[in-house]
């Protein structure tokens, strides 16, 4: 099939953090996975980051870092389109346009817009509105014109952000049933990517692996920070001769998502034989990941040099992605009768 015909996937990546593990086991080997059945498009979504970040300079380095991240584990730049959503100003025009075919009662409902409000009643504030701006508010909106400006088939999504794409499906209903006389908005589907279901990958102290924990271990770290990262891994105090129960430590959790099939199994019989320590499976998860991550750092370290071919193919995704939007946009006045 002609990479035309195929039908288009749009994963929108929020740069709020440095990349880590558990986005690579949780969101970027997933999109990989869906990128060799359709036509895809991955975007850096970095005005839905100014909702929480206000500074300018770490704003623009996870942008950045999150699309040179993204790229060295290995979407081929060639094959698919990236692009920042910036560089799209039909986002922003059709945003108000979707804003005024939107029921406010259906924003008062979304899930992240709710959780900020239960939090301040939980506080025992009268304002639940408090510290709310009108961009997390509206950020169910934006969202939406991000996946229908791009005339998007499907969007791959964890289950955190399903919710925002059955709005998108609803808010598109609604300007067709208002305006669709001529031109429709497609109606997106959401497609929840298998990883979903398996386990979550715990970061270094236990817990799910979050930048909101700060136990995480970041994409581009050094060998010996990487080290130093394994060493923290809690263990308990069973001697090296004592069998052990590999389910219960975290850093066997950690290499079973990493390592081949029969090295993890290898490692679980010795564990529970007996006579293997948790230093030496720190060793063997050490050497497991910083196998994978090495070729990985060299690409990433590339990219995030200034003036590397990052910020070209970041054009160069922003001029075939406008050129889609531009598509979209113009039906759009034209339906609701701007110019
Ligand atoms: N809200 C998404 C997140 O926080 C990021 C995002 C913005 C997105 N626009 C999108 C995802 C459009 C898919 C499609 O992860």
């Amino acid at each position: 099939m002609a990479p035309s015909e195929r039908k288009v996937s749009l994963t929108g990546i929020k740069p709020t953090g440095e990349p880590h593990l558990g986005n690579l086991i949780g969101a970027i080997r997933p999109a990989l996975a869906l990128a060799e059945q359709y036509e895809a498009m991955y975007f850096i979504a970095d005005y839905h980051a100014l909702t929480a970040l206000r500074d300018p300079n770490l704003l623009r380095h996870y942008s950045r870092s999150v699309a040179a991240a993204w790229i060295a584990a290995g979407l081929d730049p060639d094959r698919i389109t990236m692009y920042r959503q910036s560089d799209i100003p039909e986002t922003f025009e059709l945003a108000w346009v979707l804003s005024c075919v939107t029921s406010k009662g259906l924003m008062n409902r979304a899930h992240a817009y709710k959780a900020a409000r239960d939090k301040n009643a939980e506080a025992g504030k009268d304002e639940l509105d408090a510290g709310v701006n009108m961009g997390l508010y509206n950020y169910p909106i934006l969202m939406a014109a991000d996946i229908l400006v791009m005339d998007s088939d499907v969007v791959p999504v964890g289950k955190d952000q399903s919710q925002h794409v059955e709005y998108a499906a609803d808010i598109a209903g609604s300007f067709n049933h208002l305006f669709g006389e001529h031109f429709k908005l497609k109606i997106p589907k959401l497609v929840v990517p298998e990883a979903d279901a398996a386990k979550t990958l715990p970061g270094i102290d236990g817990r799910k692996m979050s930048k909101s924990y700060g136990n995480t271990i970041p994409l581009s770290v050094s060998e010996s920070q990487l080290k130093s990262l394994v060493r923290r891994i809690p263990t308990d105090s069973t001697p090296v001769e004592e069998p052990k129960y590999p389910d219960s430590s975290t850093a066997f959790q950690i290499l079973e998502q990493f390592a081949p099939v029969d090295v993890t199994t290898d490692t679980r019989k010795r564990l529970e034989a007996g006579g293997m320590g948790w230093g030496d499976l720190k060793s063997l998860l050490f050497e497991v990941l910083n196998d994978q991550l090495g070729p990985l750092r060299a690409r990433y370290g590339a990219l995030m040099e200034p003036g590397s071919e990052l910020d070209e193919l970041l054009t160069t995704g922003a001029e075939k992605a406008r050129a889609r939007a531009r598509v979209v946009l113009t039906n759009v006045r034209e339906a609701i009768g701007i110019q």
